[in-house]
């Protein structure tokens, strides 16, 4: 499989930099920026979910019907939906796609988020719900046969699906997460397992344990790896520092003015993921060849944070570290969301492509 790029689904103009007061969806901006990245060869979206944000499914098709090829990663928490409505609401917007629907299950990183919505249970029964969930969902999809669902958190008789997936067997199952729970049921049923920026050695050290799931839960086949950067770039190197440091001011700034999505004096994170980050962060500001953890401090490590910063040639370079590490899906994304994503789009993914084509090449011809 070639290696693929993700990016982030952003509705409005507002951004970490210049956070715009209760921003509302701007359609225009929203077809503006998919549009970009159906234009410039991104390989997926993906909308994101949170308790007080936008409902990614009429998101998601809004964005399916203005774009050609882009796929459209759905961000689920199974808290939020009957299994048996989202297997259909995903196979309804796999079909409105022409087959361009993923789904990224979220099992829930914070006990107070979870609760916001209604959803009690502790960090391990989310897990083992979830693990239900997408069983229930793969079973949905692969026959319109009714059947009967007896397990322990969800329970119903003679659910038919006629809504199938246009591959008529699944959607593209991803998991996302660090804790053993996340790797044990991504590493059993996930097609993608999503990860945040973390040194080689320690993206190395998730990888193999995610393959050893996979191969303990009797897979011939392993998750694909996704990793997610937020790459801060200019022409020189001198520039992309004096970019990273403007940033880091903004984001800071921000936070203590109480613009930011975290509040000043928020509490450590409960989600593995964010902190692993937080603890890399303490054993360096820069680490391997560009990886950045002052914006990961900055931002009490909430969602992915972690910079890549220097030329385009460094961060071509970095991505391509990444690659040779077994990383199959590249999520990129910046601070200033639109322009960011245009300039990876003209500077960066053809580049990596490129790089990418003549080592496929160059391995042929040695045959
Ligand atoms: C690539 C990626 C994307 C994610 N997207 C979301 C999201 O949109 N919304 C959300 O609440 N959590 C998101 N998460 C967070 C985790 O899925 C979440 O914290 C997890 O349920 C628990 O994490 P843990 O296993 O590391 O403790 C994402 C994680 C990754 C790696």
């Amino acid at each position: 499989m070639p290696t693929e790029f993700i990016s982030l689904t952003f509705p409005n103009a507002s951004t970490e930099l210049n956070p715009l007061p209760n921003p509302a969806i701007d359609p225009d901006y929203l077809t503006r920026y998919a549009r970009n990245l159906d234009d410039y060869e991104y390989n997926y979206t993906l909308v994101p979910y949170d308790s007080s944000y936008f409902d990614p499914f009429t998101t998601g098709a809004t964005i399916a019907a203005v774009t050609k090829n882009l796929k459209i990663i759905i961000a689920l928490r199974p808290n939020t939906l009957y299994p048996t409505v989202a297997a259909k609401a995903l196979a309804t917007l796999d079909q409105l796609s022409r087959g361009r629907a993923v789904v990224h299950f979220i099992a829930g990183g914070s006990d107070v988020e979870q609760a916001r919505e209604g959803d009690f249970l502790g960090k391990e029964e989310r897990y083992a719900r979830l693990e239900e969930y997408i069983k229930i969902l793969k079973r949905a999809w692969e026959s319109p046969e009714p059947f009967d669902w007896d397990g322990k958190y969800y329970q119903f008789k003679q659910f038919r699906n006629l809504v199938r997936p246009v591959n008529g067997t699944s959607i593209p199952v991803s998991v996302g997460g660090s804790s053993a729970e996340a790797y044990r049921i991504g590493g059993s049923l996930a097609d993608i397992f999503g990860l945040w920026g973390e040194p080689l050695k320690e993206t190395k050290e998730q990888i193999d344990r995610i393959y050893a799931e996979a191969e303990k839960a009797g897979r011939t086949d392993r998750p694909r790896i996704w990793v997610t950067f937020r790459p801060i770039v200019a022409e020189t190197e001198e520039l992309a520092w004096a970019k990273a440091h403007r940033t880091l001011d903004a984001l800071k700034g921000n936070r203590a003015d109480g613009k930011a999505r975290v509040p000043a004096e928020a509490p450590p994170p409960q989600n593995v993921g964010s902190q692993r980050l937080l603890e890399i962060a303490k054993k360096g500001e820069v680490q391997d060849r560009a990886l950045w953890y002052p914006t990961v401090t900055a931002t009490n490590a909430r969602g992915a944070s972690t910079a890549l910063v220097g030329s385009f040639q460094t961060i071509i370079d970095s991505l391509l570290d990444y690659v040779d590490l077994g990383a199959e899906l590249i999520s990129i994304r910046g601070y200033d969301n639109l322009n960011d994503a245009i300039d990876y789009g003209r500077y960066v993914l053809p580049r990596v492509r490129e790089e990418l084509k003549k080592r496929e090449n160059g391995a042929n011809g040695t045959h």
